[in-house]
């Protein structure tokens, strides 16, 4: 959502402020989170019935979901504080790039809504009391309905993955980051794991 182009000109002010520092620790916090759901998620579905841990690995699988939710609040509030100090002072420059990286990052904000709702979606209609928060019951937002149980099973199944597809076209744009940091983490692995 937010389009915080790098700053080019060497007089202008640095982007580099504390709420945009605070979005960016939530927004490694939460890709974390996401890399954890997408493992399990789409594992566990695949576990036969069976299976003495199937039920923790979906309970763990809709405790991390609903901790992203709670961040998606904390961040929203916060990328209204990076646009506040940042707009207010110089409007955006409405460039196609600037409108590209606004796509893209809206979509992201709505897939981080949506995919988790069709979760609740998924589970609600297949049981009541079906969503526990770490051991803590989970109010129901469906009704249980098993005639819908297949509709709702796709729809969380299709908006995860196209999630993820928007997900790898956002690394692709941030290649450049993704190169500098396994450069920065060979370096570490180097510097202190290399025999001397
Ligand atoms: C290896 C994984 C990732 C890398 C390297 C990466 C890199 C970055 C970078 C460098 C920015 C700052 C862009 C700028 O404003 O200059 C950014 C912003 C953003 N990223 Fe990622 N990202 C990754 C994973 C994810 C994931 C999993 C999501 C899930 C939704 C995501 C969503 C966003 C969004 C929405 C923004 C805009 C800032 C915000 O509103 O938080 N990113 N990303
Ligand atoms: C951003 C949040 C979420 C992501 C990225 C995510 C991702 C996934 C993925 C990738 C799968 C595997 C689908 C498959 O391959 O069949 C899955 C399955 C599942 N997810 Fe989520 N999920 C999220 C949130 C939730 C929430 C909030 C709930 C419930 C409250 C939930 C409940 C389930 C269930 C029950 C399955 C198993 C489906 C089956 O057995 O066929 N998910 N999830």
């Amino acid at each position: 959502m937010s389009t915080l182009q790098p700053v080019k000109k060497s007089n202008a002010k640095p982007r580099i402020n504390s709420a945009f520092k605070q979005l960016m620790s939530i927004h490694w916090i939460m890709a974390s989170c996401y890399l954890i759901l997408f493992v399990s998620g789409s594992s566990m579905a695949r576990l036969p019935d069976e299976l003495f841990f199937r039920d923790p690995v979906y309970e763990f699988h809709k405790s991390i979901a609903i901790v992203t939710v709670a961040l998606l609040t904390w961040r929203i509030l916060t990328l209204l504080r990076v646009w506040w100090s940042k707009y207010t002072k110089r409007p955006p420059k409405l460039t196609k790039e600037w409108w590209k990286t606004f796509a893209l990052h809206t979509s992201l904000y709505i897939f981080m809504w949506a995919v988790p709702v069709t979760g609740f979606f998924l589970s609600n209609s297949y049981r009541s009391n079906n969503v526990k928060f770490f051991g803590i019951l989970v109010p129901d937002i469906f009704p249980q309905n098993s005639a819908i149980v297949g509709i709702a099973r796709s729809s969380h199944f299709w908006f995860a993955y196209t999630f993820l597809a928007f997900i790898l076209i956002h690394i692709l744009m941030q290649w450049k980051v993704v190169r500098a940091n396994y450069r920065r983490f060979l370096g570490f692995v180097k510097a202190n794991f290399a025999k001397a």
